[in-house]
């Protein structure tokens, strides 16, 4: 049996449009057998138990690249991911059904290898690069080849994710967005990237803060995200200086140095009409991983 572990991501953050991503400490399992003939998908609502399952669509992409042949397959999830919430979950599918095709038909696949295929199957690469290698990634696409790089981030900084109980779409998110932007929005966006890169490195708050506004995406997003705009009062009162929408939405993130912060926001949070869950998470620093049993 195959059974491979991947992480959630949150793209963006910030500045860094369709370009940075990071993996946090919150997984799917997937599980890979060869048996029967046919395709048995359990662990997921019956909706996704079948072929157009994400997983077992990247699993098939995967095998004919590979010139192989499906006979039976089950495919076993365990998910923490939610899904259709700004984490990352159609990422996750994508390289768990990659992973899981190279290992059960031995193909030996570099990780390299499979971030391309990944890419090709998402479309682009700021989910998919943290998903494999874990960690601060930045990507770029060239001639359609996609590239990426990963960043030291401080291990002072801890995750606090606020999920609601509502989904956003990301093609609803991508057409709210204008479809020209000002030189000096264009500026604004570069300057802060490229400083919160380094404030990601040393851990420094005050300057995260500062780098995450950005003038490319969040603020037509917010209109999309109920409560947002109540959810980063409630977050900035109770000491959050780094808050930014996670990936397109609708999960807003807070960037923290302490344990506390969510116990403080709390009382805050459960006042509101929707059930926003408060998730303390952490830097997955692996990405994905297969063991074969
Ligand atoms: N960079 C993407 C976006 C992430 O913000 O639309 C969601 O797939």
């Amino acid at each position: 049996m195959v059974k491979v572990t991947v992480p959630a991501s949150t793209a963006n953050i910030g500045p860094g449009f369709d370009t940075l991503g990071l993996a946090l400490s919150l997984y799917n399992v997937y599980s890979f057998e060869e048996v029967g003939e046919d395709i048995v998908i359990e662990g997921c609502p019956e909706i996704y138990n079948n072929k157009d399952n994400l997983v077992y669509k990247s699993f098939a992409y995967t095998a004919e690249k590979l010139g192989k042949s499906i006979k039976g397959l089950k495919i076993t999830m365990d998910t923490q991911i939610p899904v259709s919430r700004g984490l990352g979950s159609s990422s996750a599918c994508i390289v768990g059904g990659v992973y899981g095709a190279n290992a059960i038909f031995k193909a030996g696949l570099s990780i390299d290898e499979m971030f391309l295929i990944a890419v090709e199957i998402e479309g682009h690469p700021d989910n998919i690069a943290p998903c494999i290698y874990g960690g601060l990634t930045a990507s770029i696409v060239e001639k359609e080849r996609p590239y990426c790089i990963q960043y030291s981030i401080s291990d002072k900084l801890k995750f606090c994710a606020l999920i609601p109980n509502f989904e956003t779409s990301t093609i609803e998110a991508r057409k709210i967005l204008p479809k020209k932007v000002a030189f000096s929005d264009a500026v604004f966006n570069i300057s802060r990237v490229s400083v919160l890169l380094k404030a990601l490195e040393i851990g420094d708050l005050n300057l995260i803060g500062r780098a995450l506004k950005d003038k490319l995406h969040q603020t037509y997003r917010a209109t999309l995200i109920h409560e947002c705009a109540e959810v980063s009062e409630i977050c900035c009162r109770d000491g959050s200086k780094a808050i930014f929408i996670s990936g397109s939405g609708p999960t807003l993130m807070n960037i923290v140095d302490n344990d506390e912060f969510s116990e403080k926001i709390k009382s805050g949070i459960s006042k509101l009409k929707h059930r926003w869950e408060i998730k303390e998470l952490e830097v997955d620093r692996d990405g994905a991983k297969v063991e074969i049993t």
